[in-house]
């Protein structure tokens, strides 16, 4: 069943007046609304966007959205997107309509922030043992039978102290765990059988939990896409299946949940972690979450989609500088565009490469097929690398069609 999201809540996003708070948009634009802006069929450019100004491609949403609902629809497994990604209501909205069955989050901060949408399903993928955050959840949990939230746990003191917790707040429903699985060298997550078992058993003893399934994360160690790395990562989704047929028995939810896959090796999970026998019904949950943008970098070499993905976010900078014959400084920094995967790619050179970034600036090294095209004035698009850490640079982002028009302005709240 999809989720749901307060569609009211999420189109009053579009009724809030822009202004200066929106870095890179026309100030013509201020004082009119996204809804006003949407309607006139804006150009951002045309109407005097200043750089750095970041956009997502309509065409490559819709695509992808649809690409990768098609993919899990074939593949038997739900999509439960990582919603730390955008943390952005409209493209859960969007996420949902596709027949997303869940959101993934982080953090509580970022449960509360989806539950001022309305949202109805949240797997927070993490052990929650933050004393106010449970308080505040079991408050949230018992004021909503139809909100439904599963979060992991990986430690018996962790169990203890969640049920401490809950029982001295009163709680009224059980919060739903599943036990996580971790991986040697890794994040998050029981290291080996027996401590899986012991979790798990303390899981299903306490009054204020209710164990429901699995779950782990198949790129803790990294994006290695080498036969060697993803028989790594199957060895481990092993691990996760051999929990759920040893524990079989001890579950006490209605089906048994699984869950596991980032944007990288989603395909193994689904080999590997569907077609159950003998363990009732099992619900298998992808958490993809960078697949509705895709990029031009980490994803673009390792997505199991890769090549019928598209490439959805890009930021456009303008040449300010050359002060040399072969660099270009770009009004682009560390602020605007990510770095901790790779650096961006200027998506209309051939010859040229970003070689660094300062907090505002990005060097451009300008191979001499470029020369002119990198002149200063020149307005560039780079396409990125890892869109989590592009979109929390970003408050407000146009969505623009094939022809540069605005079909759209996406919030983020970070
Ligand atoms: C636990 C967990 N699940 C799912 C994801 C989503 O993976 P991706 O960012 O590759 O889409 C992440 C990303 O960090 C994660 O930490």
């Amino acid at each position: 069943m999809p989720a749901t999201i307060d569609a009211t809540a999420v189109a009053a996003l579009s009724d809030e007046p822009l202004d200066w708070r929106y870095k890179g948009l026309p100030s013509r634009w201020w004082g009119r609304t996204p809804a006003q802006v949407r309607t006139s069929g804006a150009d951002p450019f045309a109407d005097g966007a200043v750089g750095p100004l970041c956009v997502l491609r309509e065409s490559a949403l819709a695509h992808n959205l649809s690409t990768m609902a098609a993919w899990c629809r074939d593949r038997g497994v739900d999509l439960a997107p990582h919603g730390k990604t955008h943390m952005a209501p409209q493209l859960l909205a969007r996420q949902f309509e596709a027949g997303a069955t869940a959101v993934t989050l982080a953090t509580v901060s970022q449960v509360r922030t989806f539950r001022a949408f309305g949202v109805d399903r949240v797997v927070l993928a993490n052990e929650l043992v933050d004393d106010a955050g449970l308080r505040w959840l079991a408050n949230e949990l018992d004021d909503d039978p139809n909100f439904h939230l599963v979060c992991w746990v990986d430690s018996v003191r962790g169990v203890e102290m969640m049920s401490a917790t809950l029982a001295d707040a009163g709680a009224r429903r059980a919060l739903d765990v599943c036990v996580e699985v971790g991986m040697a060298g890794g994040r998050t997550g029981c290291r080996g059988d027996d401590e899986v078992d012991a979790v798990a058993r303390a899981a299903a003893k306490s009054r204020q939990l209710r164990l429901v399934g699995v779950a782990g994360y198949e790129a803790a160690t990294g994006h290695d896409v080498t036969q060697e790395a993803r028989q790594l990562v199957r060895g481990y989704l092993r691990e996760i299946r051999g929990a759920v047929d040893r524990l079989a028995t001890t579950f006490q939810g209605e089906e048994i949940l699984v869950s596991a896959g980032g944007s990288t090796y989603f395909d193994v999970v689904a080999d590997e972690l569907s077609e159950w026998t003998g363990v009732g019904t099992v619900r298998t949950v992808l958490r993809s979450g960078c697949y509705l943008t895709h990029d031009d970098g980490l994803y673009g070499r390792t997505s199991p989609l890769a090549g019928a993905l598209r490439p959805a976010l890009t930021v456009w900078a303008q040449v300010t500088s050359r002060p040399e014959p072969e660099l270009a400084l770009v009004t682009m920094g560390r602020r605007d565009v990510s770095f901790d995967q790779d650096l961006p790619v200027p998506t209309s050179l051939s010859a040229s490469a970003v070689t660094k970034l300062n907090d505002q600036h990005a060097y451009l090294r300008v191979g001499p097929a470029d020369r002119d095209r990198a002149d200063v004035g020149a307005w560039l698009e780079f396409g990125i690398s890892h869109p989590c850490t592009v979109f929390d640079k970003w408050q407000l982002i146009p969505v623009v069609d094939d022809d540069g028009r605005v079909v759209d302005l996406v919030r983020t709240f970070f």
